[in-house]
């Protein structure tokens, strides 16, 4: 995608957008899920009482936490603020996200009749401040910002469940028990994601993050069979615009082949995969990840080793350092600060020559 004419910086030519596209780079890329948020004494500070769906509906707010953990730490991409429940609130669909649980809905998805009240997405008019905070960052930012989407699974599991879910029963037994409606469902979703990744990437984001985040809850079969096909249409369907895909789930391991078919070009991994390992199974696609995020409380030389191995496995080109999963609220700061300078220092030569087997 070309940058915005008057775009201070070629953010083309990033290190993140380039080790995205599997091209050597001068070092290896580092930004962290969940950058921003409650471990960051700054965004305790600005937050604010009530629903983050309140906070992510004032774009100076929003953009001033997505430009935060960028400021403290120099990672190389600045996430937007926001989540992926926001185009299942903003068509009314009744959702709040309640803090230290997560998304709950009013009056879960349990019957044909509930088709109905996902109507298609109208970004400017539905989430007309999701777009500006991304038009304001990218005047505000030097690094891309990534966009994001929940994926139809994922998205799907809180609609049906209520709220966050262990087992995923009811989801699993609609998906079985009426295959004809799921498959309705997760296409609305899959609209649903697509309208707005498409709409965040033509107000200047520069790469997309899909968040299956509980894919890893499937067998092969059934991810194969009941959700590759929805996430490969928002994938497929972004894939014209140019952008990077990140596609990224947790306990993926037995997926990780599939998430790279539908589609991606960068696949997350959590970090029980060595990403050796899942690079021989997403089929030369670059890799994201993997650094538990609960060895960022223990002590910093195990950090610190942890790190090295991460990028010892990652290989070099077509590495994306991050965590297998979102940073923990209780990190301290000071850890990752140590993490994104241990990978700019030692990720110099790897990025550059490091074999992509
Ligand atoms: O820094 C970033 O990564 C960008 C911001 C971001 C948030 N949510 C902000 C947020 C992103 C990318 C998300 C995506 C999201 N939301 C996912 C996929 C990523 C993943 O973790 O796998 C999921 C599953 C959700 C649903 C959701 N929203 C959960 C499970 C929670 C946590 C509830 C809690 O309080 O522990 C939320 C709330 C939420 N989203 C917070 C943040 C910073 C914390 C609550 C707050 O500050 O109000």
């Amino acid at each position: 995608m070309a940058p915005a004419p008057d775009a201070p910086i070629d953010r083309t030519a990033s290190h993140f957008l380039r080790a995205c596209r599997g091209e050597p780079v001068e070092r290896i890329p580092v930004w962290f899920m969940r950058q921003a948020g409650r471990s960051l004494p700054e965004y305790r500070a600005v937050r604010g009482e009530g629903s983050i769906l309140q906070a992510i509906k004032d774009p100076e707010l929003s953009a001033t936490i997505t430009r935060q953990p960028v400021e403290r730490y120099g990672v190389d991409a600045a996430i937007l603020y926001s989540d992926i429940v926001v185009p299942a609130e903003a068509i009314g669909f009744g959702v709040d996200v309640v803090p230290g649980v997560g998304p709950v809905i009013a009056e879960p998805f349990a019957s044909a009749a509930d088709l109905g009240r996902l109507r298609p997405l109208d970004p400017e008019a539905d989430t007309p401040y999701v777009l500006d905070t991304v038009r304001l960052l990218v005047e505000q930012l030097d690094v891309p910002l990534i966009g994001f989407a929940g994926a139809p699974f994922t998205v799907a599991s809180y609609l049906i469940e209520g709220r966050p879910s262990r087992t995923y029963a009811k989801t699993k037994a609609l998906m079985h028990g009426d295959p004809a409606l799921w498959a309705k469902l997760v296409d609305a979703l899959a609209d649903l994601a697509l309208a707005s990744l498409r709409s965040q990437v033509a107000a200047g984001a520069s790469a997309v993050q899909l968040f299956d985040s509980w894919a890893g809850a499937l067998s092969p079969d059934d991810y194969r069979r009941f959700v590759l096909p929805a996430s490969a249409k928002v994938l497929e369907g972004i894939g014209e615009t140019g952008v990077p895909r990140i596609h990224f789930g947790v306990g993926t391991g037995e997926l990780l082949g599939l998430l790279g078919e539908a589609g991606a070009d960068v696949v997350g991994v959590d970090w029980r995969v060595p990403l050796d390992v899942a690079r021989a199974r997403v089929g030369g696609r670059a890799v994201q990840g993997n650094l538990d995020p609960a060895l960022c409380l223990a002590p910093l030389p195990v950090v610190e080793a942890a790190t090295r191995e991460v990028l010892r496995r990652g290989g070099g080109v077509g590495h994306v350092f991050n965590l297998g999963h979102g940073v923990l609220p209780e990190t301290d700061p000071a850890v990752l600060e140590r993490v994104v300078a241990l990978v700019h220092d030692e990720g110099v030569a790897l990025g550059a020559e490091g074999a992509a087997t």
